[in-house]
């Protein structure tokens, strides 16, 4: 028992902490493996655009200096990528914290904050922090049941998060679902569209979020430099919404939370084609060979968009976590025999479904 429990705000104490994935060098030194891949936080397997790196080493020697709060160059960088005007973007040290300024600015205690009920765990923090009600719809085929969050709106829903492709199921809300979820959500309800994991996804019924908010001015639209560009651990992140929007996140967005050696890192890794590229075909090959793999050892999944799969074996998912652990291969357990395996390299996929076939 927490000896503060009683002093902090009970919204707090009702979070459960995020449980991130299983460091590699604690496998390593646990188990006493030295071959250890980590197929357990949606990294790049690829690793970060060599543009990137080069842009990080040059501004090394300048970190005794703030950075620009604004963000001058990645902005104006960005908004050209985009093909987005600069006053619709704003920076967060991942778009992790942009998630939970959202929340600061728009939910006071006792407003309804809506999500999936399976999504990505920080909507849950998010809400708790600022004292929202979290209301939870169940997932309909472990996708958004966008007409079950229809049916739940009400006069005290003030935030929905929308996450997709979603985490950690990777299934899509599509373009019709979407135009009917934003046709039908009152214009003063903020609605926060997550497509940290955008640039992977092929279906061409799969919506772009920016094509949304000429109409949609209480959408926002949150992307990341973590996840394809490869710049996961240097925590640069991103939103576009209405200028109007933005003006009220800057209220509480902490000076300097954009870093400088991730601004220069996302504004060079935008002009590495090639690093997107290659990293789509390794995704799309990874996707492709795994899936096959699994329907040949019987193991369901979900159909995947992104890069990762959401998995059900056949016993529970903490069993095959730890067996799998033992052979070097570290993945993300969700709940009951379900679990969340990231793409890797060909090597890292290989890997993992010869340490399968082995626990079998
Ligand atoms: C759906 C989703 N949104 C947002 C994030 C946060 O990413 P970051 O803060 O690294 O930009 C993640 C990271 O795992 C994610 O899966």
């Amino acid at each position: 028992m927490n000896k503060f429990a009683d002093v902090a705000k009970k919204s707090v104490m009702n979070i459960k902490p995020y449980v991130p994935g299983k460091p590699i060098e604690e496998v390593q030194r646990e188990h006493g493996i030295k071959d250890v891949v980590k197929l357990a936080s949606n990294e790049n397997p690829l690793g970060p655009s060599k543009l990137a790196v080069k842009a990080m080493e040059k501004k090394l020697k300048f970190v005794n200096l703030y950075p620009e709060s604004g963000a001058y160059y990645l902005r104006r960088a960005l908004a050209k990528h985009l093909k987005v005007k600069e006053n619709t973007i704003v920076f967060g040290n991942g778009s992790n914290e942009i998630l939970t300024l959202i929340a600061e600015a728009f939910v006071s205690p006792g407003d309804e904050v809506m999500f999936s009920a399976l999504s990505f765990v920080v909507y849950p923090i998010s809400t708790d922090t600022v004292g929202g009600i979290a209301i939870q719809i169940p997932h309909k085929n472990f996708s958004h049941d966008i007409d079950g969050f229809i049916k739940r709106l009400s006069p005290k829903t003030k935030l929905v998060y929308i996450c997709n492709p979603n985490n950690p199921t990777g299934t899509i809300v599509t373009k019709n679902e979407l135009e009917k979820f934003m046709s039908t959500v009152s214009p003063k309800i903020i609605v926060a569209l997550d497509e940290a994991y955008f640039e992977y996804v092929q279906d061409k019924n799969y919506p772009d979020g920016i094509k949304f908010l000429a109409k949609y001015p209480n959408l926002i639209v949150l992307r990341t430099f973590s996840k394809i560009y490869g710049l996961a651990g240097i925590r640069i992140g991103y939103a576009v919404a209405d200028p109007d929007i933005i003006e009220i996140i800057e209220r509480v967005r902490p000076p300097f939370n954009a870093n400088l050696v991730a601004q220069a890192a996302g504004e060079a890794a935008l002009k590495d084609k090639e690093h997107l590229k290659n990293t789509v075909k390794t995704n799309n090959e990874g996707r492709k060979y795994i899936c096959a793999e699994l329907k040949k050892l019987g193991i369901e999944y979900v159909q995947p968009n992104a890069n990762f799969i959401f998995v059900k074996f056949k016993e529970n998912c903490k069993v095959v976590f730890e067996a799998l652990l033992k052979k070097g291969v570290i993945i993300r357990p969700q709940f009951d025999n379900y679990a969340r395996i990231t793409i890797g390299t060909m090597a890292e996929n290989k890997k993992l479904i010869k340490a399968l076939k082995e626990i079998k």
